[in-house]
């Protein structure tokens, strides 16, 4: 079965992270069907919102660190910015159901989020430093933005995660239930928002993320540059090492 699964019904497309044996880490594969589904979606007037989800156990790994070990130079059309720019500019809304861990860009996609229904067992975390990389989907500017600049530190400077009840209260996320209700729950407010006027809800959504959308614009840009720039250094190189490996990395030389 695919690593990616879309449905749509009644209004709502669906797109389900389905590579649980590896934890739903994402592979550059996965990004282009999720950029193409994006795009689709955003072209088509019969789907209304967006819902994103994972399995009870796992939203995801993040990127998948095999891929990053054999990345090559990327570039803005590379599938990952394809997706991020889509995500980070569909003008209707997005929603997602978030249980297990939630790890880089499994976190880092939520603040493109409109609505996020997380699990109780959610656990968000952004270890980019210690994969000896930056943060990526504008995470550096929208982290300090929605959580605080302490709090945001500590997520990005540390890469300690974050439970459930503190994405609740920083407002990452909007409602916390068991693991086995959050699916339902995203798709039961999904159905909500497509039985209202779309155009309604276009315009409100643009006219709430006004004040941000070319910072988020230029940073993910910047944010890219660096990105690809330390993706081929030895921090990175021993830190993806260390992972295929099952060991600790060591950066005493880095
Ligand atoms: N990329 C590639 N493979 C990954 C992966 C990733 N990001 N995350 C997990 N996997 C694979 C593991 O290699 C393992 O494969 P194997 O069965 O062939 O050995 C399988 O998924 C299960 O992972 P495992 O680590 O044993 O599961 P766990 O339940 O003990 O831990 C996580 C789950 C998510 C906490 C842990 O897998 C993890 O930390 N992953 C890496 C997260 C990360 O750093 N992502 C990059 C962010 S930028």
């Amino acid at each position: 079965m695919s690593d990616i699964l879309t449905d749509t019904s009644a209004g709502v497309l669906t797109i389900t992270l389905n590579r649980v044996d590896k934890k739903n880490s994402i592979t550059a594969a996965m990004y282009a069907s999720m950029a193409d589904a994006l795009a689709q979606a955003e072209a088509d007037p019969a789907v209304r919102t967006v819902v994103f989800q994972g399995h009870e156990t796992i939203f995801s790994a993040g990127n998948d660190i095999g891929d990053f070990l054999n990345a090559k130079p990327s570039t803005m059309d590379s599938p990952v910015f394809r997706f991020l720019r889509g995500i980070s500019t569909f003008s209707k809304p997005v929603l997602a159901a978030v249980c297990g861990p939630a790890v880089g860009i499994g976190t880092t996609l939520l603040f493109h989020c409109d609505l996020v229904y997380a699990g109780d067992n959610a656990a968000f975390s952004m270890p980019f430093v210690n994969l000896g990389l930056c943060p990526e989907a504008a995470s550096s500017y929208l982290a300090p933005q929605r959580m605080g600049y302490g709090r945001a530190a500590e997520a990005l400077l540390l890469g300690e995660p974050f439970m459930a009840e503190a994405a609740l209260e920083m407002g990452l996320v909007s409602r916390i239930v068991p693991p086995s209700e959050a699916a339902a729950l995203a798709q039961r407010q999904a159905q909500k928002l497509a039985a209202k006027p779309l155009g309604s809800l276009i315009e409100t959504k643009r006219l709430m993320k006004l004040g941000q959308v070319d910072v988020v614009a230029q940073r993910m840009a910047q944010e890219a540059q660096s990105f690809g720039r330390m993706l081929a250094e030895p921090a990175a190189r021993e830190a993806f090492t260390a992972f295929m490996e099952k060991r600790k990395p060591d950066f005493s030389k880095v």
